[in-house]
């Protein structure tokens, strides 16, 4: 090699050391909130049903309920269950008749049906499949929950809600390799974004992000203020209401307070009451009291041992200028009265977990977020959580046996974030025991400023 062009390679190296960029970088700017380019059609409903999603009834060892959609040529198409066996001949399957309601969405026609399945065995892996317009699902193994004390395993994902299928997708298959025995699925709201009339493609998105799950594993969604929209915006009569896709896409329990509205239901799982909230009805509908009140009915006549509540918004927001006394007043005391051991939020877009009075005692407040949009903690959420953490997109497993629950919160590369054990040692609350062994360091936004130049988020 000559000197002039050891000095260009060096030159070369200076400058790709001063600046650290590659010479091939491609120049960022903001991804789209779906990989849909706006002229075209990507979720149209057609002959094969889609969006099948299973959900617990309220006894998840006896029973469980399919959503899924079609195209608009066929009215109560059936579910076919059997119990799941080795050879092809699984056995003259079980028909089960759907309802259908039908969608005008974005993407045209649909129609969307519901089928409830009743009388079955506890912890049994059963084959089923729906029918669609002239076409059928693949057969899908789902396993019904276990006796009270058999080893349970579940997860929990935080606000999806943007560029689902770009950057979720990958965070709920890197859960499936921690969790491959998982039986339950819990998202604590905010799905999707919607607002933007652009709804029935995200929701097509999102069922892509969890196909691994959805259809596979009892899925338990919370609402977040995302499934809502406004009617009547900046006018006197503005008030939330509930999107269309949520009624028709989920076939929850029924179970809630008494407005109609199927955005808060409960379920026994395995020894686990899961008690789901709508913490925007609570917060800007006025529902506050009167899901305190069913929520304690809830609790009170819990069987088991453990409870788990999720809710979209979080009693201890960790984001500045976020309060949610609402929660705070009325369900508060019912969480504290009822020894309520986990407590699943999302909404915040950041990492961070606390106590009630005692760090040492359950409930365990956590929120996290599994999707893109990344927002920035305040003061006091790093004075009053711990662990917290910025910038990062989350899955937690959670693990009960032996009296005992074990929480991780893992990375989207599956790194260990957060870890403790919640310990059953009689009546009252649990004890909490840090675990802090293979935890990665905090971690924080290093960003000033999103590719959109705002610098009150991380990322979006
Ligand atoms: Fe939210």
């Amino acid at each position: 090699m000559g000197a002039p062009r050891v000095c260009a390679a060096l030159l070369s190296l200076g400058l790709s050391l001063l600046s650290s960029v590659p010479a091939d970088a491609v120049e960022r700017t903001a991804e789209p909130n779906t990989l849909v380019p706006a002229d075209a059609s990507r979720y149209v409903a057609g002959a094969f049903p889609d969006r099948i999603v299973a959900t617990p009834a309220q006894d998840a060892a006896r029973g469980f309920a399919v959503a899924w959609r079609s195209g608009a040529g066929i009215e109560s198409p059936w579910l076919e269950l059997v119990v799941a066996g080795d050879s092809p001949d699984m056995g003259v399957p079980r028909r089960i008749r759907a309802q259908t309601r039908a969608l005008a969405a974005e993407n045209g026609p649909a129609r969307h049906h519901r089928a409830d399945v009743d009388g079955l065995q506890p912890g049994t892996l059963y084959a089923y499949r729906v029918q669609g317009d002239g076409a059928w699902s693949p057969w899908m193994q789902l396993r019904t929950a276990g006796l009270p004390g058999e080893p349970l395993e579940l997860l929990y994902f935080g606000d999806t809600q943007n560029k689902n299928a770009s950057l979720t997708t990958r965070v709920v298959r890197e859960a499936t390799r921690h969790a491959p025995r998982a039986s339950l699925v819990l998202y604590a709201g905010d799905l999707v974004s919607g607002g933007d009339g652009d709804d029935d493609n995200e929701w097509g998105e999102w069922f892509d992000a969890t196909d691994a799950l959805s259809g596979w594993t009892l899925t338990a969604p919370a609402p977040g203020n995302h499934e809502y929209f406004e009617a009547f915006e900046d006018t006197p009569r503005e008030r939330r209401v509930l999107g269309r896709h949520w009624p028709l896409q989920f076939a929850l329990p029924g179970n809630g307070i008494d407005d109609g509205a199927p955005t808060t239901y409960w379920f026994d799982h395995q020894g686990v009451r899961v008690a789901v909230l709508d913490g925007t009805s609570a917060l800007d509908l006025g529902s506050a009291a009167r899901q305190a009140r069913w929520l304690d009915a809830v609790l009170a006549s819990n069987p088991g041992r453990w409870s788990i509540v999720v809710v979209h918004q979080p009693f201890f927001s960790p984001r500045d200028g976020r309060e949610n006394s609402a929660l705070r007043e009325h369900l508060l005391p019912v969480l504290r009265a009822r020894n309520v051991d986990l407590v699943l939020q999302g909404h915040d877009h950041t990492y961070g977990r606390r106590g009630l009075d005692e760090a040492s005692r359950a409930p365990v407040f956590v929120v996290s977020v599994a999707g893109a949009k990344q927002y920035r903690l305040s003061d006091e959420a790093r004075a009053t959580m711990s662990p917290v953490g910025e910038d990062t997109q989350w899955f937690q497993v959670i693990r009960i046996a032996d009296g005992r629950l074990r929480y991780e919160a893992r990375t989207a590369t599956g790194r260990l974030y957060d870890a403790f054990d919640l310990v059953d040692a009689g009546p009252g609350p649990k004890r909490v025991e840090e675990r802090t062994e293979g935890r990665i360091a905090p971690r924080d936004c290093a960003r000033e400023a999103t590719l959109k130049g705002r610098r009150d988020r991380c990322w979006e």
